[in-house]
């Protein structure tokens, strides 16, 4: 006897299939089959043959491959029982129901553990999301539970995961399929600037707009594991988790996070849009959903800790004339926070530099019509602080440790930690009219540690149930915690601290493979730039920000009379296009010459786009190679036009017509042979807009 269950939305169908009462296995996953599939036949050509040096029958690749079925693989669960005895468990069927999801409950009754998974789909996103829970009828140690376990295509050769570094975010590893496993174990206890929980499967060819491709997302902020294993029979196995031992206690019920997978016939760009839609419609939730986003004015790298009431007022009068709409006050406002060296924890306005608390300046910055924000760092606490003087047991982790930025963690399992953090922070929010947090985490925790993460969610909750128009920024030293945990509390994230235009023009086209433009803060850097000491054109830093969700964030008084004038008319452009590029799709071209870094954004209607163009390096042949487009209506016929034609430099001498006119040309012409864009210095950006006729 086999047990089947199926789920498909248009592009995809996944298929389940179980031996008698045995855990199922997906036996198939990828483009949609027919509705008429009999699935008993499927299940029965699934199976692989045996021959010598195997066992007599392939063990399953199952939902969770368990150590007692001679599984050759990673096993998807490993637990003790309370008093430390290796449990070796065997699930049964139990039952199962389908409505708006899939949920299929197995039990192993001589343990007494319970596994339930479920997977729903979106049928608008093509979004699965998916998940596993183990109950015990007594406390049990964990240390390692799988979210349901998939099989990866054998028509691969390689797998794309996510490393990357301060001011360095999203770095694409390729990796080669061979036998044996690729591991990758997040032990920081924050999702990280070094491990992105993503992974894209490329089948053979698949390129960002052709091919197809399978992804995965575990949505979850406090480290993870990833299995992605050849097995000695040739099959794949996929595991996603929390990183082992994190749960450090013992207990009867432990849950993976959602999993998100999706399978793309479009290649990376299917993926890309998938996860793009499903976390802006589907796991954000905005305060004000049809308000445009704002733009941002952010004082950080003006003023750093040297808060001066006139000085931040002088600097709003001109960031609001600029263009800016939300004003954010950062570090430096609180306790006695003239350096990193202290003050973390203690939420109380510093009277030195507010004598009248922050009423004249969000005063100020609301007269000039932008709305505040503030910045908080609140799981963290410096040594030379008051409430680390007070109660220095609420401190994660030994006395002893190594600090990072002069920093120790909160103990966020701890009630009274949250419930003092809740206080602090409720009454800034209550006593001033504040409508946006920058909730900043700058230090790796000294242990992973679930109950932490935890804590941290069950914060944002609440102060998110309390205040709800409240918009949260997801910020850790820049993009340290980007995940789908985070982003069902928060709308946007800090993807770097790098305001260096080229870095950040490669670090947002691969961050672009899971965030879409509306959560994706980008700002316009100061001209010397921080991080990295280049010095970029004014109009190359405007069009980079004007790519995701915009803002500024150097000293405005920096500005001559060319820089403010481009500045403004980007950010006019961006103010003119924001709404539907917000709820449009951000595609990544196959750019033909590797020193283009190219994007397209395409609305959902499909009848107008922005193609971002950045040269991100000087190209090796002479002449521009042409631009293939994508997504478009191979019959229609389009007006492009280029955004910045003022931009064009005098050493662009001919007569590419792109240069003086808006061309007519069918989406089959702009798909196949593409656009010709004029000769640029490198670090410039062409920005062509498209309308459909
Ligand atoms: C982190 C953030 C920065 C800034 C500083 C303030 O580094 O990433 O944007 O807020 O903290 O200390």
């Amino acid at each position: 006897m086999s047990r089947h269950f199926r789920i498909d939305d248009a592009r995809q169908t996944l298929v389940l299939a179980a031996k008698g009462d045995r855990l199922p296995q997906v036996v198939y996953w990828g483009a949609r089959l027919p509705d008429g599939e009999d699935l008993d036949t499927l299940h029965a050509a699934h199976a692989i043959d045996v021959t010598g040096g195997m066992l007599d029958e392939n063990p399953d690749l199952s939902l969770c491959p368990e150590a007692t079925r001679s599984f050759p693989g990673q096993p998807g669960l490993i637990l003790r029982d309370s008093d430390g005895t290796p449990l070796l468990p065997k699930f049964c069927y139990q039952s199962h129901s389908q409505d708006a999801a899939l949920a299929l409950i197995y039990s192993d009754a001589a343990n007494g553990l319970t596994l339930t998974f479920s997977f729903a789909i979106d049928p608008d996103t093509h979004m699965i999301t998916c998940r596993t829970a183990l109950d015990a009828t007594r406390p049990v140690h964990l240390h390692w539970l799988a979210a349901p376990v998939l099989p990866a295509p054998q028509h691969a050769d390689e797998m794309i995961d996510f490393a990357g570094r301060w001011i360095g975010e999203f770095q694409t590893n390729r990796t080669a399929w061979s036998a044996g496993m690729r591991y990758r174990e997040n032990r920081t206890g924050r999702t990280g600037h070094e491990h992105f929980p993503g992974l894209i499967v490329p089948c053979r060819g698949a390129t960002n707009t052709q091919g197809e491709a399978y992804a995965f997302h575990y949505g979850w902020s406090g480290g993870h594991r990833m299995i992605a294993e050849e097995l000695p029979d040739g099959r794949r196995q996929i595991q996603w988790g929390h990183a082992a031992r994190m749960e450090t206690a013992p207990a009867t019920r432990f849950e993976t996070a959602p999993l998100y997978i999706t399978y793309s016939d479009s290649g990376l760009n299917g993926c890309a849009t998938a996860f793009q839609r499903h976390l802006r419609d589907r796991i954000v939730t905005w305060p004000k959903p049809d308000s445009p986003r704002p733009v941002h004015y952010n004082c950080w790298e003006a003023v750093y800790f040297d808060h001066k009431i006139p000085v931040l007022q002088d600097i709003a009068n001109r960031a609001a004339a600029l263009g800016a709409e939300r004003f954010v006050l950062d570090d430096g406002w609180f306790g006695q926070r003239d350096d990193d060296t202290r003050s973390l924890s203690d939420w109380t306005v510093d009277a030195r530099k507010y004598p009248d608390g922050l009423h004249p300046l969000i005063d100020h910055v609301h007269r000039l019509g932008m709305s505040f924000g503030i910045w908080f760092e609140p799981e963290m606490i410096n040594e030379d602080s008051d409430i680390h003087r007070a109660h220095p047991d609420w401190v994660l982790g030994s006395e002893d440790q190594t600090l990072g930025r002069q920093q120790k963690a909160l103990n966020m399992a701890l009630p009274e930690v949250r419930d003092y953090l809740y206080d602090r922070m409720s009454a800034i929010l209550r006593d001033y009219p504040i409508d946006y947090i920058k909730w900043d985490h700058n230090r790796v925790l000294p242990m992973p540690d679930a109950a932490q993460t935890r804590g941290s969610y069950a914060l944002l909750d609440r102060l998110r149930t309390d205040f709800p128009m409240v918009e949260i920024e997801s910020c850790a030293s820049g993009g340290g915690r980007i995940d789908f945990g985070i982003m069902q509390r928060t709308q946007r994230v800090w993807l770097s601290d790098s305001n260096d235009a080229l870095e950040r023009l490669r670090i947002q086209h691969d961050a672009a493979l899971f965030l879409p433009m509306a959560v994706t803060g980008s700002h316009v850097g100061p001209r010397h730039c921080h991080t990295s000491g280049r010095v970029l054109d004014m109009s190359f830093r405007a069009w980079v920000a004007a790519q995701r969700h915009m803002g500024f964030e150097m000293d405005p008084r920096e500005l001559d009379e060319t820089e403010t004038a481009t500045l403004k008319e980007v950010t006019a452009w961006w103010k003119a296009n924001r709404d539907w590029m917000c709820g449009a799709d951000i595609l990544r071209l196959d750019s033909a010459d590797p020193a283009v870094l190219a994007e397209q954004q395409l609305a959902r209607d499909k009848d107008r786009f922005v193609v971002f163009a950045g040269k991100a390096a000087t190209s090796t042949q002479i002449s521009p190679r042409p631009l293939r487009l994508t997504g478009l209506d191979p019959q229609a016929t389009y007006r492009i036009t280029l955004a910045n034609r003022n931009t064009l430099h005098r050493l662009s001498r001919g007569t590419t017509a792109l240069k003086t006119e808006a061309l007519k040309l069918s989406g089959a012409y702009l798909m196949n042979h593409g656009i010709t864009l004029p000769w640029s210095f490198p670090e410039r950006m062409w920005v062509v807009e498209g309308q459909r006729l």
